[in-house]
């Protein structure tokens, strides 16, 4: 027996230049899970979400090209893993509105960012949802699209994301109770040790602190960078601690434990600060460096990165396809002629269901009757002094039955089936239940 690999799939919003953290922290452990046995890898870039924040059209497709890059020349292979562009699968958004159509606004409401936007508002005196597009406030019905599209198992995130992959499963449940078993509830896969780096001024690497240094920095710049890390005034020839040490802590990330090892020697050993970053940049430089080439190649050539986006979407559509047909037919988005041939089905005794209509008569007074599916009275009342009156013999035939009921029947007329009228009832009974 074959074991079924277990579908893993992430998105990449394609913004900003990745740095040494990103690389460190989401790229490089990505592509080498990427590789495991077993394991089917879906990657995309996350194009559409990118509009929802960036509404320059030459930013959007800059972005996209450096970040598909990126990840090829840091070795994700597409021969494995299917990589593409989410803009290049209609059958994407196509899902996004059939799930919007059963996710309630609820759920969206409660969504962290789309609420964090409305909390500044709030705080700064502004209309709650002033700056906010339907886009920003849908952002988790697309990306459970994302999810869905490909039935993935796992999606690895980070802590942020977490809620987004819980509203795809609540999304995919809503979606299987109303239209049958479509789709593989998805989980959230966080990485608990993810290696953070330290930046350029010791506290974590990150845009918003302006410390990062560029994952493809040309290797003079890179040195550069390297050697305004923020160091303290040790002299050469002073031990100097390894701990909470910025430029050994990068040093780390990079090199093998011998080498570190070696490294902290010479630390104990008195070495000089320009020295422990000359080695550093040595360390980082011989990583980088094939890839920052083969970088550099690919965007020379977007011909050569569209093809293999072309490539992988081929790949994503041969499965996104017999799905997005699959439930369209399900909600109700098929052939006229398939309904017709549906049609007397339809039509049969037993999808119908016997109900009770209340309703006045010109004498003034309140009166019902229930009729079966194919719309035969089963029982009619004489008149009530109230529609209260009614609704509540209503109540008590559901509840109780005919033969319960029997104080009621001076106020109905016989009925000409009680079999079938005690069917009906026990029928709607198990029905409110
Ligand atoms: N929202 C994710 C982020 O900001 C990107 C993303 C979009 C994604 N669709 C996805 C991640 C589907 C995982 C699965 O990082």
């Amino acid at each position: 027996m074959s074991v079924s690999p277990i579908r893993v799939l992430t998105g990449i919003k394609p913004s900003g230049t990745p740095h040494l953290g990103n690389y460190v922290g989401a790229i490089r452990p990505t592509v080498r899970a990427s590789r495991q046995a077993g394991i089917e890898s879906f990657l995309f870039l996350a194009d559409y979400h990118a509009l929802i924040s960036t509404h320059d059209p030459a930013r959007v497709q800059r972005s996209t090209l450096e970040i598909a890059a990126t990840w090829l020349a840091c070795g994700l292979d597409p021969e494995r893993v299917t990589f593409y562009r989410q803009s290049d699968i209609p059958e994407i958004p196509e899902l996004a509105w059939l799930l919007a159509c059963v996710g309630g606004k609820g759920l969206l409401n409660r969504a962290h960012a789309y609420k964090a936007a409305v909390d500044q508002n709030t705080a700064a005196g502004r209309e709650p949802d002033e700056g906010v597009s339907v886009g920003l406030f849908m952002y988790p019905v697309l990306m459970a699209a994302d999810i869905l599209m490909f039935n993935a198992h796992r999606v690895p995130v980070g802590r942020d994301q977490i809620q987004h992959v819980e509203m795809a499963r609540d999304l995919a449940a809503s979606f299987n109770h109303r239209y049958g078993e479509h789709f593989t509830l998805p989980e959230a896969v966080i990485d608990e040790q993810v290696a953070t780096l330290p930046g350029l001024d010791g506290r974590k690497m990150s845009k918003s602190y302006d410390n990062v240094i560029a994952l493809f920095a040309p290797r003079e710049q890179l040195r550069r960078l390297i050697m305004s890390i923020v160091t303290d005034s040790r002299a050469p020839g002073e031990p100097k601690p390894v701990e909470g040490n910025a430029i050994f802590q990068l040093y780390q990330a990079f090199a093998s434990p011998q080498e570190a090892a070696a490294l902290a020697r010479d630390y104990a050993a008195g070495i000089a600060w320009s020295e422990a970053k000359e080695r550093l940049f040595e360390r980082i430089d011989r990583e980088i460096a094939p890839m920052r080439a083969a970088y550099d190649e690919l965007m020379a050539h977007p011909e050569r990165v569209e093809a293999i986006l072309q490539a992988g979407a081929a790949k994503a559509r041969a499965l996104a396809a017999p799905l997005a047909q699959r439930l369209r037919r399900a909600v109700g988005l098929r052939p006229l002629t398939e309904l017709a041939a549906v049609a007397p089905a339809a039509a049969a005794p037993k999808t119908g269901r016997p109900v009770f209509k209340q309703y006045r008569e010109a004498d003034g007074r309140f009166y019902f009757k229930l009729t079966d599916a194919r719309g035969h009275v089963l029982l009619q009342s004489l008149g009530f002094d109230s529609p209260r009156a009614a609704g509540q013999a209503v109540a008590r035939l559901k509840a109780e039955g005919w033969a319960g009921c029997a104080d009621l029947h001076p106020l109905l007329q016989p009925p000409t089936d009680v079999a079938a009228l005690e069917a009906a009832l026990a029928s709607l009974r198990a029905a409110d239940d």
